[in-house]
């Protein structure tokens, strides 16, 4: 139906004549000349009718925006003056001489180029939202780089194998969705939340490298970098170490953004320790573009008559770090006020700052209100661990660690952002190192890190049991500024040390036979070491095309309720079919009319 795409036309075409076809994007009127910016995938064509061409003219009247067009001209060089070097067909244009209507639109809900939509209205008319030029750019990188991860990894041996989508719950942490069975009244199956056990029995299998472009499905409480639907490239080897795992992916991701976005990743990737991570950046994925650390000061503070910081400082699971902002002592009271709220959202109880006029004046050069509680030699310790000089401002978190850790990382990367001091466009690192197990306040009980297949880097269930709390876990996570693009291990290959892990979790014999009976029957007929890796797919994109939302990079996302607008998912379904599964609801559904 046309000779090019819009977006192609250029001086190349002079005098020729064309056929393009695509949505009215946009339709001017200019005293007897109508203009139409003709829009494809490609890009955005100015088409001219002059009335001379009578009926012709007489059709492009009656074009509104997002009618779809066949337009037949012959292109000409736009007048002097009237050129546009924001459009890459800007130097021409085409008079059009037939015109043929392929469709009309209704008006649109909203205008293509308007910034403002809600994102409702966005996900519920998602097939306009789609035609915007940049959410068609984001969707061909998205194309581009699974079909770059696709290529490196067949050139590296893997395969792709595809895994059960009704299957059973896997333990990644998350709520699952479930499906009830219709020929199993009563029973139900579980949306995978990732492909991890069958990954597993592949290896098993004799499948010496796999990888899937998978969707996995958790119902959990969603942010900017989750949704309930999602997309990993997983990844399963049989007979590599972590240093082979982490090597052949690095050099993917490395690849990726050389050919995808031309930047150069350092080689190699730097690594940081868990423990290192938590105490500098307070987090497990540390946005390494801003140069702002925590410090320790638990050890000068035990004495101190203050008991925000006593308290914390004799407490073993208690923390008190300090941050400093160069250049942050004109940070107003009111900014205080706000950052201390801020903090309070992750559960801190108030957010002690020290501001610094004159540190050589001591004491008298500092201004605080927790100044009065602070003895002299605490004031120097201060002082010298963080570094502080005129000008500066630092900040206090004292409480229990997580807390610490919590809001002083959220902070850091807060202020990193508000006062504009990111350095380095893109800073990956591995953190690796990773504790087996945490300690859950509320239940009492041992919880996997990562997930209870992960290996501990000791060989001997016994010595395992015995130090639960100080053992380390083979587990690498990559993250890139500041989000966890994957994370990974290697796996438990034996039945003793695998029994042990779920002992030590609290999974009896019996739930773990009736969880991963299959499991672990599977590691009794031969099963090789191994491990591997799932990247989300959606948080690399969102990365690499600079968008804020993993919903942007999505074609068709779910809300922040986890639901579509678009098709008005979840519905209610009709009672036969409720019937049939053996479903009785305790409050009838709402039926729509
Ligand atoms: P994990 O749970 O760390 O590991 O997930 C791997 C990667 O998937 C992405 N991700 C998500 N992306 C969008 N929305 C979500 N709700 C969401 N949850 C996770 C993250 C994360 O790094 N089976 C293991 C992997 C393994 O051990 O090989 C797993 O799923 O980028
Ligand atoms: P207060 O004695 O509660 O008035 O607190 C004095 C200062 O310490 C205020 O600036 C509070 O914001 C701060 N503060 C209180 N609790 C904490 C805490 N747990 N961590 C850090 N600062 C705190």
């Amino acid at each position: 139906m046309r000779s090019l795409y819009c977006g192609e036309l250029n001086a190349t075409h002079l005098d020729q004549q064309v056929t393009l076809c695509g949505w009215v994007h946009r339709r001017r009127d200019h005293g007897g000349v109508i203009f139409v910016d003709l829009r494809d995938h490609h890009g955005i064509a100015q088409v001219v009718f002059d009335p001379d061409t009578e009926k012709t003219f007489a059709v492009a009247e009656r074009v509104r925006n997002e009618y779809v067009l066949q337009v037949t001209g012959r292109v000409r060089r736009r007048p002097e003056g009237t050129e546009n070097p924001d459009m890459a067909t800007g130097e021409v244009e085409v008079l059009g001489l037939e015109l043929t209507v392929l469709n009309s639109a209704e008006t649109p809900p909203f205008q293509l180029d308007d910034e403002e939509v809600n994102e409702e209205a966005r996900l519920r008319y998602r097939y306009i939202d789609l035609r915007r030029p940049q959410m068609q750019e984001r969707l061909r990188l998205r194309a581009r780089i699974t079909h770059a991860m696709r290529s490196y990894l067949d050139e590296q041996g893997f395969i792709d194998v595809e895994t059960p989508i009704l299957t059973r719950s896997t333990p990644e942490g998350a709520r699952d969705y479930l499906v009830p069975s219709r020929t199993h009244a009563g029973e139900f199956f579980a949306l995978p939340q990732s492909p991890q056990l069958f990954k597993q029995l592949l290896m098993m299998s004799g499948v010496d490298r796999y990888y899937q472009i998978a969707r996995c499905f958790r119902d959990e409480d969603l942010r900017a970098d989750r949704q309930p639907e999602f997309t990993q490239l997983d990844i399963e080897t049989s007979f590599l170490e972590e240093d082979d795992i982490m090597g052949i992916t690095e050099t993917m991701v490395r690849n990726l953004f050389r050919d995808v976005l031309d930047v150069a990743l350092p080689d190699p990737f730097p690594r940081m320790t868990y423990a290192e991570s938590m105490r500098r950046f307070g987090t497990d994925r540390p946005d390494l573009r801003i140069p702002l650390e925590l410090v320790d000061l638990g050890d000068v503070m035990q004495a101190v008559e203050f008991k925000v910081f006593s308290g914390p400082a004799n407490d073993p699971d208690g923390r008190i770090a300090a941050l400093r902002v160069p250049g942050g002592g004109g940070i107003s009271r009111k900014e205080i006020d706000d950052y201390t709220k801020y903090v309070s959202k992750y559960g801190a109880r108030g957010l002690a700052y020290i501001k610094v006029n004159d540190v050589a004046a001591g004491r008298d050069g500092l201004q605080s209100p927790i100044l009065k509680f602070l003895p002299d030699e605490v004031i120097t310790a201060i002082v010298e661990r963080t570094g502080i000089v005129d000008g500066d401002v630092v900040f206090f978190g004292a409480d229990k660690t997580r807390i610490v850790n919590e809001s002083l990382g959220a902070l850091r990367v807060k202020l990193g952002i508000d006062r504009g001091m990111l350095q380095g466009e893109w800073e990956p690192v591995w953190v690796v190192d990773f504790p087996m197990f945490e300690h859950d306040e509320k239940s009492g009980r041992w919880m996997a890190l990562h997930h209870p297949f992960t290996a501990p880097n000791i060989d001997d269930p016994a010595a395992l049991s015995e130090n639960p709390g100080t053992s380390l876990s083979r587990a690498y996570d990559m993250v890139l500024n500041g989000t966890e693009l994957g994370g990974g291990s290697i796996r438990i290959h034996r039945t003793d040390m695998q029994e042990a892990v779920l002992r030590l979790l609290g999974i009896g014999e019996e739930e773990a036979r009736d969880k991963f009976g299959f499991l672990l029957d599977a590691l009794k007929y031969g099963c090789p070491p191994h491990g591997g890796i799932a990247f989300g797919v959606d948080r690399l994109v969102m990365l690499m095309t600079g968008a804020q939302s993993i919903r942007e990079v999505m074609a068709f996302p779910k809300t922040q309720t986890a639901a579509c607008p678009l098709t008005n998912a979840p519905s209610s379904v009709a009672t036969g079919q409720l019937i049939e599964l053996g479903i009785h609801l305790h409050k009838p559904p709402v039926i729509e009319s």
